[in-house]
C-alpha cells in the first residue's frame, strides 16, 4: 500500500517529523522558516493527502480545490483563521488545531505583557542600557499600579480563564465578557464577573482580549469601543491582531483616549507601523503568546499525531469540523 504523503509546509520541531515517520507517512518536508511560494505550495500539496502547516501559510478555497487527494489539514496553533474551513468541511478534509497544550505558557505572557506595560518595563531596560541612569529619583519612570486593579477580560475561553486565575495572584478584580456566561462553579473559583462589553471597557484599569479572530470579532475593538476606555487604561492583546481596529488605537494612544497598550500580534503580522512603535506607552512583541520550547515542541507533535490518525483513519484529537468526521 503506498504510504500517505504528508506535505509539511515550514520548519517545525523534530518531534512533529519523528510522529509522522513513526506513523509511516512519506513526509515533503519545506524545511524552511520562508513559506513557499504559491504556486510551489499548490503544486506540492497537489501531490499530499495531509498537511502541517502554521498560521503564516493561507490555506485558501483555490489552494485546497487543487489537491484532490487532500483529506487532513493540521494547523500547528489554536487560532485557524488563516484556513478556509467552510471550504476544506465541503471537501470532507479534516481540519485539526492545537488548543490546550498552550493554554498556560500564552496566559503567563499576557500577564508579562501586562506587567510589562504597566511598569515601562522596556522602557526602563532601554534608559539602563544607554546609560542615562545617573541616580535614584523619586518619580523615575513610575507607572501603573497592577495589584488592586481592575482587569477586564474579553472572551473567557480557556486562556481568557487562565489569565483570570493568574490575575487573583495580584489581587485584581475579573471582569469578562462572552457570548455566554461561564458557569457559577468556574466564576465563584476565579472571582470573576460577567459584565456587557461596554460596561467591561468602561470600568477596567487593563483590558485583555482573548477572543478567536471571526467575521464577529473583526475590529471588535473599534473607535467607538476604545472611546468607552479610561484615559488610564491598558490594552492587552495576545489573541489575533485584527481583533482591533489597529489605525483607530494609534489615534486613540497619540490622543491620550487610552494611556498605553500592549501587543504581541498585529493587523498585517510581520508589519507594526511606525506609529505604534514610535510611542513609549506600547510594548510591542513578535507574535510569542506561546513560544516556550516545551510548548512549541509539543504542538508540533500535537498537529502531527491528528494529521498521521487521520490518514491512518483513526480519529484526530483536536477536530476544528467535526462534522467530517464518521
Ligand atoms: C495560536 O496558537 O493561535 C497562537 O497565536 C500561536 O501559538
Amino acid at each position: 500500500m503506498t504510504p500517505p504523503r504528508v506535505l509539511v509546509s515550514r520548519h517545525v520541531y523534530p518531534a512533529a517529523i519523528g510522529v509522522l515517520q513513526d506513523a509511516g507517512c512519506a513526509i515533503d518536508y519545506h524545511d524552511s522558516r520562508d513559506g513557499l511560494e504559491p504556486e510551489k505550495f499548490a503544486s506540492r500539496l497537489r501531490l499530499a493527502d495531509g498537511l502541517v502547516c502554521q498560521l503564516t501559510d493561507p490555506i485558501t478555497a483555490d489552494l485546497i480545490a487543487g489537491a484532490p487527494k487532500l483529506r487532513a489539514i493540521s494547523q500547528i496553533a489554536v487560532g485557524y483563521d488563516n484556513v478556509d474551513v467552510a471550504a476544506a468541511t465541503r471537501r470532507g478534509i479534516v481540519v485539526t488545531n492545537t488548543p490546550g497544550v498552550l493554554t498556560d505558557a500564552t496566559a503567563d505572557l499576557t500577564l508579562a505583557l501586562l506587567l510589562a506595560t504597566a511598569r515601562r518595563l522596556p522602557e526602563a531596560e532601554r534608559f539602563l542600557r544607554s546609560g542615562k541612569w545617573s541616580r535614584w529619583e523619586v518619580d523615575l519612570l513610575c507607572g501603573g499600579d497592577v495589584h488592586g486593579a481592575t482587569l477586564g477580560i474579553v472572551g473567557f475561553g480557556r486562556i481568557g480563564r487562565a489569565v483570570a486565575q493568574r490575575a487573583r495572584g495580584f489581587d485584581m478584580r475579573v471582569l469578562y465578557a462572552s457570548r455566554t456566561p461561564a458557569p457559577a462553579a468556574v466564576e465563584a473559583e476565579l472571582q470573576a464577573r460577567h459584565v456587557p462589553l461596554d460596561a467591561l471597557l468602561q470600568r477596567s484599569d487593563f483590558v485583555s482580549l482573548h477572543v478567536p479572530l471571526l467575521p464577529e470579532t473583526r475590529h471588535l475593538i473599534s473607535v467607538a469601543a476604545l472611546g468607552r476606555m479610561q484615559p488610564h487604561a491598558i490594552l492587552i492583546n495576545t489573541s489575533r491582531g485584527p481583533v482591533v481596529d489597529e489605525r483607530a488605537l494609534i489615534a486613540a494612544l497619540e490622543e491620550g483616549l487610552i494611556a498605553g497598550a500592549g501587543l504581541d500580534v498585529f493587523e498585517d503580522e510581520p508589519h507594526v507601523p511606525d506609529e505604534l512603535l514610535a510611542l513609549p506607552s506600547v510594548v510591542a512583541l513578535p507574535h510569542i503568546g506561546s513560544a516556550s520550547t516545551r510548548v512549541r515542541s509539543r504542538m508540533c507533535a500535537i498537529a502531527a499525531r491528528d494529521c498521521a490518525a487521520i490518514l491512518t483513519g483513526n480519529r484526530p484529537e483536536h477536530p476544528v469540523n467535526r462534522e467530517t468526521l464518521p
